[in-house]
């Protein structure tokens, strides 16, 4: 009956319960950190070039995670529609990560090389003209709005500083290759090169 004086003294229960969860918690996370398979980059991943790289910041500003995944789950139901499933060192340079956790449209984890630039265009412009039954909404302004590439260097260095190897050269040259460029362009740019590493079959 050792198991009722901690049922019945609550100061203990509480101690003991965040033995039990604190435990729980290393067994599941002290593996994976060790895990160089979840730790280290996979081979041919690349750092974001200036342009896709200001392009995942307008699909933050934009919120296309609040509806898009960037996360395919092992379940055989994903990866016959989405392709291979989301893995650890395809992602280790995302920071932060745009896994997302609602899906009111597809998941976007693949959806680089799918659909060609100009369909994209047309997508964003009016989903409606392309997908009549969407409920996506129109982003119009991109086409207006240029960037002018005052923080993309700084971006790059911030990205760095946790691990993302940028070249000295790439954030030299960082700005330029952004500065007058239409959001629509970035945002495109960053669209298309998402899963390459493992295209759809
Ligand atoms: C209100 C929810 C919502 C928001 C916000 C949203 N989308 Fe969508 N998106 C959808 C739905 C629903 C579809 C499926 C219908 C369609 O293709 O338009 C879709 C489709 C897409 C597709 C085509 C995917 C495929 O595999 O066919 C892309 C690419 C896309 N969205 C990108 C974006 C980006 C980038 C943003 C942010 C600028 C965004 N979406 C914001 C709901 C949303």
């Amino acid at each position: 009956m050792k198991h009722e004086i901690l049922e019945k003294n609550i100061g203990w229960m509480i101690a003991f319960m965040l033995i039990a969860i604190s435990f729980g918690t290393l067994v599941e996370l002290v593996p994976l950190m060790l895990q160089r398979q979840s730790s280290e980059p996979a081979e041919g991943l690349e750092p974001l070039a200036a342009l896709p790289l200001e392009g995942r910041d307008i699909y933050i500003r934009e919120g296309c995670n609040n509806c898009h995944s960037q996360m395919i789950r092992t379940l055989r139901s994903e990866t016959e529609r989405y392709g291979q499933y989301s893995m650890a060192n395809e992602l280790v340079y995302n920071h932060p990560h745009l896994w997302g956790s609602k899906r009111t449209g597809p998941d976007l984890a693949r959806v680089g090389g799918r659909y060609s630039d100009d369909w994209h265009r047309l997508h964003f412009y009016n989903p409606r003209d392309v997908v009549p039954e969407s409920n996506m909404p129109s982003y119009p302004w991109l086409f207006e709005n240029t960037l002018d590439g005052q923080y993309t260097a700084k971006k790059m260095q911030a990205l760095r500083a946790v691990g993302v190897p940028y070249s000295d050269e790439q954030i030299a040259t960082a700005s330029d290759e952004v500065k007058g460029k239409y959001e629509i362009d970035a945002l495109i740019a960053y669209i298309q090169q998402l899963g390459l590493l493992f295209p759809r079959s």
